[in-house]
């Protein structure tokens, strides 16, 4: 439960913490500066001496204050004002939400004068949340209650329709494979439609047949569990033409005959982060009602091996009639995308972006933290970029000059699933996919690093992210408001 408080003196607020920020080489001010008053200037004394950190994310914990109801104030470090991160207010509710996650409680108070403080309501319902689904002792839990001091009600709806749409991304991610394949993943899709308003339209391996969906087909084909297509509408633009949000729903990649090794394998239920971010954005598009026609689409197959996977060589025609040769069944992702890219140019999009984990090349190129772009159009690109940034979920463009269109040819179909070598990897996986959306602008997020994290950050846990939920959410929102 999360709820809101107008009390300004939050020294007197009854729960079982309360939060607070404080900036580096500045005054405190507003609750912080409530606190240090009715505690004797306890704050600016352990500031002055740095037993308070007031570095970004940094945490103290303070029990036992006479002044103050809570019995344990914890204050988070801000920063310097003038150098505040994007995604400040996000990672300082979050790192205080994740300390206190340490053990059961029952209400926490948040008393944190960040902007936007939807993104903070956020981060401290997200903060708490972690990968350790099956652990029977949970390594981290979430609070009871949450309450928030003089925070909007809007603010507060915000921020929690954003953490539960990257709650729902990231369970998703987090599940295993013997739990989340296409068929329960569709049915997450259905769920979600049913819950937040909008409608569902789910593709089975006969209407994939019928649509003639031969490159996402040939990756499914050595797996027991059938492949689903999901097409899901959120209609709040009137007649305006949609934009489309289409996503890689691998769950998961063995690598097929070109076989992954056992280290690169192990968290390969990953690989359907592009599809859980864009039923997340989804979710979180519809709940907040947003001016805007979005049509989310995402690719579902498991990539696996058996008497009947597809091959090296193996020339593969996909929904748009161009014919792929298969180099190498481990670039299965392009050839999932090549469909349902080709699925959003005939619903009439008239812009498309599509996220998926395609390349560790990605992640060679720009670390593990940072999404790459790649994209038929400057200004949308710089659209994206911007809205990510913003966000603090780092994202940064791979050029797509036409020279790289050469290492995809093939000699025997009209391209190849992969580039020359290992070369430019990133960029020529989105050259194939550039085929399939003809001049719709589109961009193109690789979020094969940051959509999961293999070591945890001080405001979340490891695993799943979330990452680009909040992004494509205020990209839209800026659509709508536009
Ligand atoms: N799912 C992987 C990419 C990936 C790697 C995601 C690491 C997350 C972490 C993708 O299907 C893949 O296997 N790509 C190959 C492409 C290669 C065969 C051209 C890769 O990146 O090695
Ligand atoms: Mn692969
Ligand atoms: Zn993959």
């Amino acid at each position: 439960m999360i709820t809101t408080t107008t009390m300004d003196k939050v020294s007197t607020i009854h729960a079982d913490a309360l939060v607070i920020g404080v900036w580096q080489n500045t005054e405190l001010t507003g609750h912080a500066r409530e606190v240090d008053r009715v505690t004797g200037g306890l704050l600016t004394r352990l500031i002055e001496s740095k037993d308070i950190s007031t570095d970004v994310c940094g945490i103290t914990a303070l029990p036992g204050l006479e002044a103050i109801a809570a019995p344990l104030l914890v204050v988070v470090g801000l920063g310097d004002p003038d150098k505040a991160p994007s995604g400040l207010s996000f990672r300082a509710a979050g790192a205080a939400a994740k300390h206190l996650a340490n053990r059961a409680r029952r209400k926490i108070a948040y008393a944190l004068e960040l902007d936007p403080a939807a993104d903070a309501v956020c981060g401290s319902m997200t903060g708490c949340r972690g990968q350790d689904l099956y652990q029977a002792e949970k390594s981290l839990q979430p609070p009871e209650e949450i309450v928030w001091c003089s925070t909007s009600n809007d603010d507060l709806q915000k921020g929690r329709v954003l953490s539960e749409a990257i709650h729902l991304t990231r369970t998703l991610v987090n599940e295993p494979a013997n739990r989340i394949y296409p068929e329960t993943f569709a049915a997450a899709c259905e769920e979600s439609g049913q819950a937040a308003g909008f409608t569902v339209e789910v593709w089975d391996q006969q209407k994939l047949e019928q649509e003639k969906c031969g490159a996402l087909l040939a990756v499914s084909q050595a797996s027991e569990r059938p492949p689903r297509l999901v097409i899901m509408r959120h209609q709040g633009g009137g007649n305006a033409a949609p934009l489309a949000l289409v996503g890689k729903g691998v769950t998961f990649d063995s690598g097929g005959l070109s076989i992954k090794p056992s280290a690169g394998m192990l968290t390969m239920k990953r690989d359907m982060a592009g599809a859980a971010t864009v039923l997340g954005a989804m979710q979180a598009i519809a709940n907040l009602q947003l001016n805007v026609n979005v049509i989310g689409i995402v690719g579902l197959v498991e990539n696996m091996i058996s008497g009947n996977a597809y091959k090296l060589g193996d020339i593969l025609t996909a929904r748009s009639g161009t014919t792929i040769e298969v180099h190498n069944t481990d670039a299965e992702g392009r050839l999932v995308l090549a469909d349902a890219l080709s699925v959003a140019v005939t619903e009439g999009a008239t812009r498309i972006i599509d996220l998926a984990t395609l390349t560790g090349a990605c992640v060679v190129a720009l670390g593990n933290t940072v999404g790459g772009l790649m994209s038929n159009d400057e200004d949308f690109c710089a659209q994206v970029r911007e809205a990510s940034m913003a966000c603090g979920e780092a994202a940064w463009p791979l050029p797509m000059f036409s020279e790289y269109d050469e290492l995809i040819k093939s000699k025997v179909a009209d391209i190849k699933n992969v580039g020359d070598g290992r070369a430019g990897g990133a960029i020529t996986a989105a050259k194939l996919l550039e085929q399939f959306v003809d001049d719709v602008p589109w961009v193109h997020v690789d979020i094969a690093g940051p959509s999961f994290a293999e070591k945890p950050v001080a405001w979340m846990d490891a695993g799943a992210s979330g990452y680009f939920v909040r992004t494509l959410v205020s990209l839209i929102d800026d659509m709508a408001t536009a």
